[in-house]
């Protein structure tokens, strides 16, 4: 996992048409995309089109799951959030302004380790911090950073460089250091993918906690399904790619206080689950070749699965009068 939370690391975006500007904040559209396309070159002079028009409102302080398959545009997507890449049409609003490149108030958390290797926990974070508060003192700076490092659980080794840490521990830091700047926005690109089932779960427990309880705005984009249903309050579903869609914005109906453990005893947790791996398993690749009529890019339907759903395609698909018919 890193962290790209430094504005100017990144190499500048390319030219784009854009409508630059601050813009009135809505809470409903904090992060708001609109219209946005991503084109590269293609042999022969031909254009390969990652998606266009796309179209994505999200509210401030929910936790939104992009959920796609390989190569759809998910990280694309996520590039042009952070201001690492620019789009080639349309323009992105984070809390009012228009996104013209990196900034710290957004923090990225990838999925390969970025540490600094010749510093300490308590030094990869304190220079994010560092960056962030340029004219704080040593000792503010250090507290910050223990604050974060003492959130996600790495109290006392502080002192470790990064080759003394297992790769959940690393992880963390990647997380402290990100939640150290304290970001408007959190965006994360498969964060736990490469961990353990367990560490991952530990993991996924303190990023729930820690945004639940700071309110943070996150975008993250996985492939794991139950990882979307225990963390996203909304699941952007993505058809499959090249000229991917926002097929779906699927609302989760569990209770916000729900425990990973006992996340398939919810009431709708089954609904959601089977619509998410159905869309994963035929609907991303109809909908590519075909969305329904009245499908509108600019406002993609929002959906919410319920039992009944569930009942009634269960029903339909072993009803002997329903195959029949
Ligand atoms: N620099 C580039 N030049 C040409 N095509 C690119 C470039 N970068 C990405 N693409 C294409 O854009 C598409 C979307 O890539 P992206 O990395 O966003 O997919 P993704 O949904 O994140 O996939 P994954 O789940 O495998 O991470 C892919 O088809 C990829 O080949
Ligand atoms: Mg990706």
């Amino acid at each position: 996992m890193s962290i790209l939370p430094f504005a100017g690391r990144a190499s500048a975006p390319q030219t784009a048409t854009r409508t630059a500007g601050t813009r009135a904040m809505s809470d409903d559209k904090y992060i708001s995309i609109e219209g946005i396309a991503r084109r590269y070159p293609a042999p022969g002079g031909k254009t390969s089109t990652v998606f266009e028009d796309m179209w994505l409102p999200m509210r401030r302080g929910e936790f939104v799951c992009m959920i796609g398959h390989s190569g759809c545009g998910k990280t694309t997507v996520l590039n042009i959030l952070a201001g690492l890449e620019a789009p080639t049409e349309g323009v992105v609003i984070a809390a009012g302004e228009a996104i013209e490149g990196t900034s710290l108030d957004r923090a990225v958390i990838f999925q390969g380790h970025a540490l600094l290797p010749w510093r300490t926990v308590l030094g990869n974070v304190a220079y994010a911090v560092s960056s962030r508060w340029r004219k704080a003192s040593k000792a503010e700076v250090e507290d910050r950073a223990r604050k974060a490092i003492r959130t996600v659980g790495l109290s006392g080794s502080e002192h470790k460089r990064p080759s003394e840490l297992s790769g959940g521990m690393k992880q963390r830091v990647g997380i402290a250091r990100a939640l150290s700047i304290e970001p408007k926005i959190l965006l994360m690109d498969e964060p736990f993918s490469a961990l353990d089932a367990l560490t991952r779960g530990t993991l996924q427990d303190e990023v729930r906690r820690i945004c639940v309880e700071t309110g943070q705005t996150v975008f993250m984009i996985t492939h794991d399904v139950d990882e979307a249903i225990y963390l996203a309050d909304r699941i952007v579903l993505m058809t499959n790619g090249p000229m991917a869609k926002v097929a779906e914005i699927v609302e989760n109906p569990l209770p916000k206080d729900r425990d990973r453990t006992q996340l398939h005893h919810a009431p709708g947790y089954y609904a959601l689950r089977n619509h998410l791996i159905d869309f994963l398993v035929t609907r991303s690749k109809t909908l590519r070749d075909a969305m329904p009529v009245g499908y509108d890019q600019r406002n993609p339907p929002v959906v919410r699965p319920t039992l009944s759903e569930a009942d009634a395609a269960a029903i339909a698909s072993t009803d002997p009068v329903g195959k029949r018919a």
